[in-house]
Parts: structure tokens; sequence; C-alpha cells
């Protein structure tokens, strides 16, 4: 099923200058980018980006740091379309705590903080955000873009990939 979702590019991967290679595993693997800038986040769309289900998941201090840091720098926002897209996205992303991420994957290959110390801190810097479900995809891309700034065309590779 075709799908669209959400990615960021969070501070760190801004600022230790990952936006083209984050953005490369994406393009490789045949997805297609729909949409794309790059923007400082007010404090009022980062709280409705991580809502207080990131409290009940991880505790208000996680959520407190996230609000903070995801506001502290710009990002880079992308809406990526393909095949299962949804999944394949998280896929290429990897596991939350990047200790624990396959190597291959973006937060396997470019980060290292394990949960442990995630745990300890309230914090884990791990590059980029994908939206989990597509129900969660849908919310977020309509906080992030409007429909205007949303793009669709033809991939060259779309015949051989899909
Ligand atoms: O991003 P992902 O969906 O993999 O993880 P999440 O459970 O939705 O948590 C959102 C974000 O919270 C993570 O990507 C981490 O950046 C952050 N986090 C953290 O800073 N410290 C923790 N102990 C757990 C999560
Ligand atoms: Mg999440």
């Amino acid at each position: 099923m075709i799908q669209q979702t959400l990615v960021l590019i969070k501070p760190d991967g801004v600022q230790r200058g990952l936006i083209g290679e984050i953005i490369k595993r994406f393009e490789q693997r045949g997805l297609k980018i729909i949409a794309m800038k790059m923007c400082r986040v007010e404090r009022s769309l980062a709280e409705k980006h991580y809502t207080e289900d990131i409290s009940k998941k991880h505790g208000k201090e996680v959520r407190e740091y996230l609000l903070d840091y995801i506001t502290s720098g710009p990002v880079i926002a992308l809406a990526i379309q393909g095949s299962d897209a949804v999944r394949i996205v998280r896929k290429i992303v990897g596991s939350t705590y990047p200790g624990e991420a396959d190597i291959g994957t973006i937060r396997g290959d470019f980060a290292h903080v394990s949960k442990e110390y995630a745990k300890k801190k309230n914090q884990g810097k791990n590059l980029v955000h994908a939206s989990e479900t597509e129900e969660d995809a849908k919310k977020e891309l309509a906080l992030w873009f409007s429909v205007d700034e949303i793009h669709d065309y033809k991939l060259a590779v779309e015949e051989h990939i899909l």
C-alpha cells in the first residue's frame, strides 16, 4: 500500500552535517520525497508533535528534554511516500536507542547512545524522527506541512523499484 510518512532530521543531524547522508538513504531505497523544508520549531508545534503520550511512555523529564531539544536549532522536515513507507522508513532509521540499533540503519551507523545512558539522563540524541504508525503519520504530516507544500511527481525508478 502506498503510504506517506513524516521524517524530521533533528538538530543533532543538522549540526553534524548529516542532512545529505540521511536523505540519501531514503532516496536510494526508492522512496519519494514529496515535501521538504528547514525550519526553526515553535514551542507550540513541538508540544503538538511530542504529546503527553511521550510522558506516559518515557516520563515527564524526557518530554521536557525533547521539547527543549527540538526547538534548540533548525530541523529538516520531510514528507516521504512509497510502498509500505511507514514501516520501511522506521527500518531505515533503526531502533530508538542508537546503541541497540542495527548497523546499516541511520541511528546504528551515526550514533551510539546506549539505552542505559538515555534512561539515566532522560535524553537520547538519535538524529531522526519517523512516524510510528499510519495514523500518527497522517496527524504529524498535517502538523508540519500544509497541503500546498506537498508535491507529487513520477520518480524515474518507480517502474523498477515499486
Ligand atoms: O523516535 P522513536 O519513535 O524511536 O522513539 P519514541 O519512543 O517515540 O521516543 C521519542 C524520542 O524520545 C526518541 O527518538 C528519543 O530522541 C527521545 N528519548 C529520550 O531522549 N530519552 C529516552 N530515555 C527515551 C526517548
Ligand atoms: Mg516515536
